[in-house]
């Protein structure tokens, strides 16, 4: 089956090198529009409303929320496939009923109000009381495009008064994004910069706040696309894309946190990833021996730094030929990985999608024979160039592709013994001019033969999504952890990512931060950057900066290019390796926390990390904001960005919070000024969490006798019950899946003045680590302390069993 707008000619790609919108400004301006509703049809799941010139509307609604519209100009529909949407999520309840007058077509859920008019199919969105939260403008529109056969489908909507806007992945500009436009084009941008745009990722999904209310739009379209928030015409935010359905779902919130649980429970969520794959990682491109690689594990044992995974980037390969080794630099291999495990440390491995084109090789050989490489327009074999010179590459998008590539894991994973794969150059990165592949290359995209228009946005999620399946597939029951670069909404099923080849300047640490919580807010949780900076040389303050934010973030990991000298946590000697050896511990006694935040991710669709618009997008405070964030749901970070700075100006949400190095109770809802030398970060813990710190450990599967510390923070009157979870399983493997796992929560609430208590709840089998609690914000001693209604002695530090149940202090 061919895709209805897809294009039918050998392209020319001169039209959209230049900016499509600006040239369409100096051109008569082609729109097409729908004409008039004839015919209201039912379709599998949704009502297809029938225009008298062709186009057509289907509408559905998967939950009292999200609501269902594609567009089709030309009445082809298809068959709504997705590599994103995952409507089996939500329980099916068929069409919308709908109603119709003169004017306009209607019909509502338990929250929203759709009115939809008969000329024209403008939408309007309104809540339950009748808000309005979604005007169209022009709404659908499109234009014949000859340059590529198809059709550009386009969707304008009136901004409303005072809307603000979000999202969109990785974009490294202001987290607010209101007056600007973007493009979602993977694209390997090397050394890119705060307005660069587009970068690697492409996360179609965005978040629009007014009056007090948000909601998303997730345009599940996987073609070159475009937003515009008011740049072209200031009163209008419109989205467009070079071909495919106009196709997107309406979330409403009411509360930022509502649209985000809600594109997560439709795009998925991961699962929950091997413990160590949450701890300390280093890379640089390249450690280019064993013997510099066995050093670089010797160089943390020696320092004593916490460490769990060792990445060998691509010149391990013999020439760069994926899944081989360069058995002059790494003798051996397997033999190599097995020791440094013993030592604690895994080992990833990159792969990139270029297979090089060497009659011989075997990877090129059964890549030809078993027809897995992409072709051109005629038939032939696309050839372009990466690292090895010419290449092949593997068309993702095809299901025995897929299974192919899974299947060359085997050496990598199963006989070598390593336990991750970082997928790179997966936009797919090409080293022609254009930097990508021909428009006319062809795709299969799971059966619906499609030029590189159409796969182009989709092709590094399905490598990443192959080659999990191949590390799970010889992974010996244990959970998959991959890394990609490029990825399309939904890919954060498949793997972790990073945000790509920065620079080790303090603006790109201030984009890091923007970027990580950004991605967070657009559904991708597991992401970290660069630590240190990719290409230029860091300094020990900068380094130490970083890996202060870094340490924070759901993948925490350092890498550098390589070519301005070493950029490892002792590189630049005191007191710089000090500060970090001290962070880096602290990753690790965070470990418990991390991991339950993961969970929690996994179980609500809540981030990791989160933006203060998320947290309160009510306060008008928040709305500009970019650099303060909570990791998960009691602690609170701002890294300092600027060098010899010794403390900042931030701003904390409505509530109260201890300093966490101090001790200190201060109230949200104004700015603070936060000391912080080299040696700390802003940080604080909410009033009233539970932090679970453990013991300093060197790998996060380490085997150390001494408690978990239970650091109750005492929560204020104004507080409320405050509730907090800890989350454990094995760490690996997948037995928490048959009940081996253990998940208290806590809720710590003032039952008076001077009184306390913490109520525990608790599930699951998994063994607890013996516990100690650490009184926060008693202001010296209490007066007593009753552990599951037991006196203890009242200290700040009180023995807890392992299970207990309760807590009562009195102060
Ligand atoms: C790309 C990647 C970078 C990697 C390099 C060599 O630039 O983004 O992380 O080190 O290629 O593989």
């Amino acid at each position: 089956m061919s895709d209805s707008n897809e294009d039918k000619s050998l392209e020319n790609d001169t039209f959209e090198k230049e900016n499509y919108m600006d040239s369409k400004k100096k051109e008569e301006v082609l729109d097409l529009f729908p004409g008039r509703v004839k015919e209201i049809a039912a379709g599998e799941g949704c009502k297809v409303l029938v225009c008298d010139n062709k186009v057509k509307l289907a509408v559905s609604a998967l939950s009292d929320e999200i609501l269902h519209f594609r567009f089709a100009p030309d009445g082809h529909l298809g068959d709504g496939f997705s590599y994103a949407a995952m409507p089996e999520n939500f329980p099916d309840r068929g069409a919308p009923e709908m109603t119709e007058d003169e004017e306009f077509v209607h019909f509502s859920t338990n929250s929203l109000q759709v009115k939809i008019s008969l000329q024209g199919l403008l939408l309007t969105i309104s809540d339950s009381e009748g808000n309005v939260m979604s005007e169209d403008e022009k709404g659908f529109h499109w234009e014949g495009n000859r340059a590529f056969g198809g059709n550009i489908v386009q969707y304008s909507r009136r901004i409303q008064p005072r809307e603000h806007f979000y999202g969109l992945g990785d974009k490294s500009c202001h987290p607010e994004i209101r007056g600007r436009r973007f493009e979602l084009w993977g694209s390997d941008t090397y050394a890119y910069g705060s307005e660069t745009d587009p970068l690697y990722k492409n996360i179609p999904f965005f978040i629009g706040i007014h009056h007090g209310q948000a909601y998303g739009i997730f345009f599940d379209n996987t073609h070159r696309s475009f937003f515009d928030f008011g740049k072209e015409r200031k009163e209008t935010s419109s989205f467009w894309a070079q071909g495919g359905l106009m196709d997107f779902y309406y979330i409403h919130g009411p509360t930022v946190r509502d649209v985000v649980r809600r594109f997560a429970q439709l795009t998925g969520v991961p699962e929950l990833p091997p413990l160590w794959s949450l701890g300390f990682h280093q890379c640089k491109w390249s450690y280019k021996t064993e013997k510099e690689f066995t050093d670089l594990a010797q160089g943390f044992l020696d320092n004593r730094i916490p460490c769990d995974a060792l990445y060998v980037d691509i010149d391990y390969m013999d020439g760069y030929r994926c899944f081989t080794w360069n058995l002059e630099s790494f003798p051996k291999p397997g033999e190599m990985i097995r020791k440094l495990e013993a030592k604690g440390f895994k080992t990833v491995a990159i792969i990139d999608p270029g297979i090089k084109v060497d009659p011989g090789y075997f990877v090129y050989d059964e890549g030809v024979a078993g027809d897995h490489f992409c072709r051109q327009m005629d038939g032939d074999i696309y050839t372009g160039k990466v690292w090895p010179g010419d290449c092949h590459f593997p068309d993702f998008t095809k299901p025995s592709v897929r299974i192919w590539w899974s299947g060359l894991f085997e050496g990598l994973i199963a006989e070598d013994g390593i336990a991750g794969i970082w997928n790179d150059m997966n936009e797919p990165a090409d080293f022609n001019e254009d930097k990508t592949f021909p428009r006319h290359i062809r795709h299969d995209y799971d059966g619906h033969p499609c030029s590189h228009r159409r796969a182009h946005n989709i092709y590094g999620t399905q490598m990443i999504r192959a080659t999990r399946e191949g590390i799970a597939k010889f992974n010996d029951g244990k959970r998959p952890f991959a890394i990609t670069r490029s990825a399309y909404a939904g890919a954060w099923r498949y793997a972790s990512a990073w945000t790509g080849d920065n620079i080790s300047t303090w603006e790109h640490l201030r984009m890091a931060n923007i970027q990580c919580q950004r991605l967070n807010l657009s559904g991708y949780s597991f992401v970290g950057s660069d630590i240190g900076g990719f290409l230029d040389k860091t300094n020990g303050e900068l380094f130490t900066r970083w890996v202060q934010l870094g340490i924070f973030h759901p993948f925490c990991r350092v890498h550098s290019s390589g070519e301005h000298g070493s950029q490892e946590p002792w590189s630049f000697g005191e007191p710089y390796t000090s500060i970090m050896r001290k962070f880096i511990e602290l990753r690790y006694r965070l470990l418990p926390y991390i991991y339950t935040s993961f969970y929690q991710h996994i179980q609500t669709g809540d981030p990791i990390l989160r933006p203060l618009i998320y947290l309160d997008h009510e306060d008008t405070e928040t709305f500009h904001r970019a650099d303060e964030f909570t990791l998960g749901d009691n602690l609170v970070v701002c890294p300092i960005t600027e060098a010899g700075s010794e403390g900042r100006w931030m701003y904390l949400t409505k509530g109260h919070y201890y300093n966490y190095w101090n001790d200190e109770l201060v109230a949200g809802g104004e700015e603070i000024f936060c000391q912080a030398k080299l040696d700390q970060i802003p940080f604080f813990v909410r009033a009233g969490a539970l932090l679970p710190l453990d013991p300093v450990r060197q790998y996060s599967w380490e085997k150390v006798e001494g408690p978990q510390e239970h650091h109750l923070y005492l929560p204020t009157e104004e507080c409320g019950a405050v509730q907090s979870q800890i989350y454990a399983d094995a760490g690996d493997h997948y037995d928490y899946q048959k009940g081996d796992f253990a998940q208290a929560t806590y809720t710590v609430r003032r039952t008076a003045a001077d009184q306390v208590e913490v109520q525990v709840t608790r599930e699951g089998t998994h063994p607890l680590p013996p516990t100690r609690i650490h009184l926060h914000g008693t202001n010296g001693k209490p007066k007593s302390v009753t552990v599951d209604g037991v006196p203890v002695a009242a200290e700040q530090i009180v023995e807890a069993p392992a299970d207990y149940r309760k807590i009562e202090i009195a102060l």
